[in-house]
């Protein structure tokens, strides 16, 4: 049988079910949300890959207007369930478009869904999006894995994330260097039987990150390990990465 085809929503839809129960969703949002609100002037804000609304909820009791974009219905729907949930808009469809009306102070992607974007033309896309759609002094704030290439053998990776009595959870990937790409399963067993959620990514080094930000006109302001602010370094795992339009600066 032929493998259906991942597109812009098959992660969405697969994990939606599941998404704010997973033990590998960061536990980091108060701190996220206390960044990103330091950088939303006074808004509003436009979250890339909004999913069920971890980072916008909160942002929007905090009083800020909060629109987002996703291609995952079931993702939405979890949203919209949530409280405040109704107050959020939300454009369906692939965020490398940007099919949005408006300009924003803050436009933020998290939790590595910038690297959803599976080419390097998407992603370069992405960029000039959000230079359209940031106000003169805006800021675009990207959280993102820093590659680490010795996760691979030959190509592929298999491991066990949890072995419990009743559950056990493989992570299985194949790697490709050139296109930076990696194919993904998280794969669940239970006595009841197999769970497969599929995700792909496209990675990119931070210093093709900042090189697509010139592209699009913009340039890095700050670039942090982590959303309190930890040192950012050679053996960083992880960095929050702060842009701002190329000559300009807003006052802190
Ligand atoms: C890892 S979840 C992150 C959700 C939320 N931002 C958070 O931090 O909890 C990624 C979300 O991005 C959406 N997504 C991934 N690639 C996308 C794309 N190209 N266009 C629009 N949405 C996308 C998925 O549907 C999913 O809701």
């Amino acid at each position: 049988m032929a493998d259906r085809p991942y597109d812009v929503s098959t992660y969405g839809e697969r994990i939606a079910e599941v998404y704010d129960d997973l033990p590998r969703v960061p536990a980091n949002t108060e701190r996220a949300v206390e960044f990103l609100a330091a950088n939303a002037g006074r808004g509003p804000i436009l979250e890339l890959g909004i999913g069920t609304g971890r980072l916008a909820l909160p942002l929007v009791q905090r009083g800020f207007v909060v629109d987002g974009i996703d291609a995952s219905p079931a993702m939405v729907a979890r949203l919209r369930a949530k409280p405040g949930g109704e107050r959020v808009t939300v454009a369906m469809g692939d965020f490398a478009d940007m099919a949005i009306a408006g300009r924003f102070s803050l436009i933020f992607v998290a939790f590595n869904t910038f690297f959803g974007l599976l080419t390097q033309e998407a992603q370069i896309r992405c960029f000039r999006g959000v230079a359209e759609h940031l106000t003169d002094d805006g800021r675009f704030v990207i959280e993102a894995f820093v590659p680490d290439l010795s996760r691979f053998t030959h190509g592929q990776r298999v491991g066990a994330t949890d072995v419990g009595v009743d559950a056990v959870h493989l992570e299985t990937s194949v790697h490709d260097p050139v296109a930076q790409r990696v194919r993904s399963q998280q794969v669940v067993i239970t006595e009841r039987g197999v769970r497969l959620y599929p995700v792909e990514v496209r990675y990119a080094w931070p210093s093709e990150l900042d090189l697509m930000a010139r592209l699009a006109g913009l340039r890095l302001r700050e670039r942090w390990a982590g959303w309190s602010r930890e040192a950012f370094g050679a053996s960083s795992g992880a960095h929050v990465s702060v842009y701002e339009r190329a000559g300009q600066e807003r006052n802190p």
